[in-house]
């Protein structure tokens, strides 16, 4: 076993600085258009800022194993415009009006050049993408943005009802686990020739690290949205029972929790407000059960299979900063 070092926040944004800010003006770059309103909506996403953990990701992946073509800016860039992407259109569907401490695209612009412009950004970056000649990008890049969408058809199908574990985890895995793992996977697919052993098994292997990261994300994403306070979150909190979602901690609470319980907490969901039962009323029935902390620690559990996953990589600086994200990534408060 292994006795590496987990790196600190400051290392890992010594080893990521350059890249990273090689990834924000490619972005940039890539949000011109010839119609000025997609500018615009493009460059106020930018601008708005985020965590740009996909990207991350991607340059880990991709120095673990040596990489030092620019494929990895240009893919960096690619993961992040998909991502603002599917934000723009999620907005519209959530009908959110904050991100990222700011109004959302759709407040200021409307939904309906909204959807385009998210259109046009997917566009963008897949024409991005193909700048690398490469089929296994596309091929990843395509049966990604299919599972997003399919997550999020599927979400609304079940909105207002009572989903299980099973039905959560397929859903989180679409709309945002799936992500995480390709933008890992892309790493390794833009370096082929090294040496750490068979390249499908290693884009497999780092693959793995992402899915689990992507559902420990999702998990805590929908913890912060029962327990944040939105200046903090910088987005809408209690929205998702609002919206009629049921995510990891109330399903726990409603196999657990007394008829009463049940019945407050479909209340909401079937209202799709909190008119009838408020949110405190719901926070101390998900407190009394344990349920936040059982969210907490499903999510703490995939962060740790993810440091797994990548145990046996051989040592370097890219995979210290690999065993750093799980904890960022639970510990998060926006
Ligand atoms: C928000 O993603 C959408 C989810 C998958 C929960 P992030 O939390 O990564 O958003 P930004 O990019 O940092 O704003
Ligand atoms: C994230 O789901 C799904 C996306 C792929 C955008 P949410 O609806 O929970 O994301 P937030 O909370 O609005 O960022
Ligand atoms: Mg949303
Ligand atoms: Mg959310």
């Amino acid at each position: 076993m292994s006795t590496l070092s987990i790196a600190t926040a400051a290392e890992v944004f010594d080893l990521l600085r350059d890249d990273l800010a090689a990834i924000e003006q490619e972005f940039s770059r890539q949000s011109a258009s010839n119609v000025e309103v997609i500018t615009d909506i493009a460059r106020y996403l930018i601008a708005g800022g985020g965590k740009r953990i996909r990207p991350l990701l991607l340059l880990l992946s991709a120095k673990a194993l040596g990489c030092t073509s620019e494929s990895r800016i240009r893919l960096g860039a690619v993961v992040e415009m998909l991502h603002t992407a599917t934000l723009v259109h999620d907005d519209i569907i959530d009908e959110a009006d904050t991100r990222r401490g700011r109004p959302s695209s759709n407040t200021t612009w409307g939904n309906a050049k909204c959807v385009l412009a998210g259109d046009w950004l997917y566009m963008q970056s897949f024409s991005t993408a193909l700048e690398e000649r490469n089929f296994r990008v596309l091929e990843l890049l395509i049966s990604l943005t299919q599972q997003m969408v399919e997550g999020e058809l599927l979400q609304i199908e079940k909105l207002g009802h009572l989903i299980n574990e099973e039905e959560y985890f397929d859903l989180i895995f679409r709309k945002t686990a799936c992500l995480f793992k390709v933008s890992m996977q892309l790493g390794a697919a833009v370096t082929p020739s090294h040496e750490f052993g068979d390249p499908e098994e290693i884009e497999a292997q780092l693959g793995e690290y992402g899915r689990n990261l992507g559902l420990a994300f999702q998990i805590v994403d929908d913890v912060l949205d029962l327990t944040a306070a939105e200046d903090v979150l910088g987005k809408p909190v209690a929205s998702d029972l609002r919206e009629g979602k049921a995510t990891l901690a109330v399903i726990h609470a409603l196999e657990r929790g007394t008829g009463a319980d049940r019945e407050a907490i479909r209340t909401v969901l079937a209202d799709r407000s909190f008119t009838r039962v408020s949110h405190p009323q719901i926070l101390e029935i998900l407190q009394r059960h344990g349920s936040i902390d059982y969210a907490m620690d499903t999510a703490c559990a995939y962060a740790e299979a993810a440091r797994l996953t990548i145990a046996d990589l051989p040592d370097s600086e890219a995979k210290r900063a690999l065993l750093w994200v799980p904890g960022f990534v639970t510990s998060r408060d926006r």
